[in-house]
């Protein structure tokens, strides 16, 4: 069968023959539709995140997958159904507490492996074999868009701890700003609908259909090289939440100073080292005097897979439509690892229904 996968020492994608997994008892086959490629990836290509692995010189990449049940061996799942891995396991070494309580989006890094990323096979393959357990159904009518489970799942985790961290007082909040116009900025900009005034900020010149997206959902777009976060507060207004998913180091200080006093930073984006000089004093009095709190979420668990079916199903046709902008058949698949300024959402196309 085809997958693609990334070999040691190198940084794109090679296509190989592989052969068909045999699924281990409590395992099911799918046969995979489409898969998603996002900032993790090209991060993972680059190799400033994640791990082969053990003992592997190449790994399956891919991890925001939708495909159809091909052989249940003995799960409950059936022939036919549409479903969503999730992407972490247990680690080599055997489960732990975080997977036994179902909260594996709770591991510590060394307590969990991750599909495609950091330490076993992705999804980008015409078949693989998943424990009936992490699973998710999806609607067969989502099945072509099933592959943006995963990062609104992500969305929803990060939204859920960030609201829990103002749930001890009556917190009324208004003004949203989600830093960064790619793929997992502008899926958030979609589900935070119960904000009434939202923000987007990138670095791109207008045309541009990321920007154009912004303002489709009827989100302001900031141009970060007019308007730093910092100044965010005095050009627009202080922020009740401010969700980071640029990856951009400087973001996690500067969060702080776009918030309003009460307001929540949830941090999502995983960045390269980053070393300068900045002024912790006022970071950390803006944070106690103001009960500002900050919050870092990684990964999602199986109730935000559900939510994000959920939330799936309720977003415009017409927003899908424009976001996702390629979708690559396998003997194509450069295209959808191509990061032109026309490329929104990309994902590779396995098979279809
Ligand atoms: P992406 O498609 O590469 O998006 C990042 C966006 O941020 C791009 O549009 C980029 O603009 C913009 N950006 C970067 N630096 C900026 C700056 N200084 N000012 C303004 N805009 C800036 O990646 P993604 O898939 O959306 O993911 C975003 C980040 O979240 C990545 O670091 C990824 O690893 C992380 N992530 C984390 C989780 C989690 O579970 N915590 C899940 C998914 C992704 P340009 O395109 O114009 O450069
Ligand atoms: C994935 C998450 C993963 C995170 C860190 C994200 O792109 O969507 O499932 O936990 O990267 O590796
Ligand atoms: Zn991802």
């Amino acid at each position: 069968m085809d997958a693609l996968v990334l070999r040691r020492g190198e940084s794109s994608p090679t296509l190989v023959d592989r052969p068909r997994p045999e699924p281990a008892p409590g395992e099911a086959l799918l046969r995979i539709l489409r898969v998603g490629v996002d900032g993790t990836d090209h991060e993972v290509l680059t190799g400033a995140h994640g791990a082969f692995p053990a003992g592997d010189d190449e790994m399956v990449l891919g991890h925001e997958a939708v495909g159809v049940v091909a052989d249940p061996n003995g799960t409950d799942w059936a022939t036919g159904d549409v479903v969503a891995p999730t992407v972490r396991r247990p680690p080599p070494g055997g489960t732990n507490d975080f997977f036994e309580r179902g909260e594996p989006d709770m591991a510590p890094t060394d307590a969990t492996v991750e599909c495609g990323i950091d330490g076993a096979d992705g999804f980008m393959a015409e078949y693989v074999a998943v424990p009936g357990e992490f699973l998710v159904e999806v609607p067969p009518e989502l099945a072509a868009v099933g592959f943006l489970v995963e990062p609104l799942s992500v969305a929803e985790k990060a939204l859920d701890h960030a609201f829990a961290a103002r749930s001890a007082f009556d917190w009324d909040p208004e003004a949203a700003l989600v830093l960064g116009n790619g793929s997992l900025g502008l899926l958030t900009i979609a589900i935070l609908d119960e904000f009434d005034r939202l923000y987007c900020l990138g670095r791109r010149d207008r045309p541009d259909p990321s920007i154009d997206l912004v303002e489709a959902l009827g989100a302001t777009y900031v141009d970060s090289r007019e308007t730093p976060v910092p100044d965010i507060p005095t050009v627009h207004e202080p922020m009740d939440l401010v969700y980071e998913a640029t990856g951009y180091a400087p973001h996690a200080l500067q969060s702080v100073r776009a918030l309003a006093p009460n307001g929540v930073a949830a941090l999502l984006g995983v960045p390269e080292d980053h070393r300068e000089a900045v002024d912790v004093g006022e970071w950390h009095r803006e944070v106690v005097l103001g009960n500002r709190a900050v919050v870092g979420s990684v990964n999602a668990g199986p109730e935000h897979f559900r939510t994000a079916v959920d939330s799936l199903a309720e977003l415009d046709e017409s927003f899908l439509e424009q976001f996702v902008t390629t979708v690559a058949p396998v003997d194509d698949f450069e295209a959808a690892f191509a990061t032109d300024e026309d490329v929104v959402k990309t994902a590779v196309e396995f098979g279809s229904l």
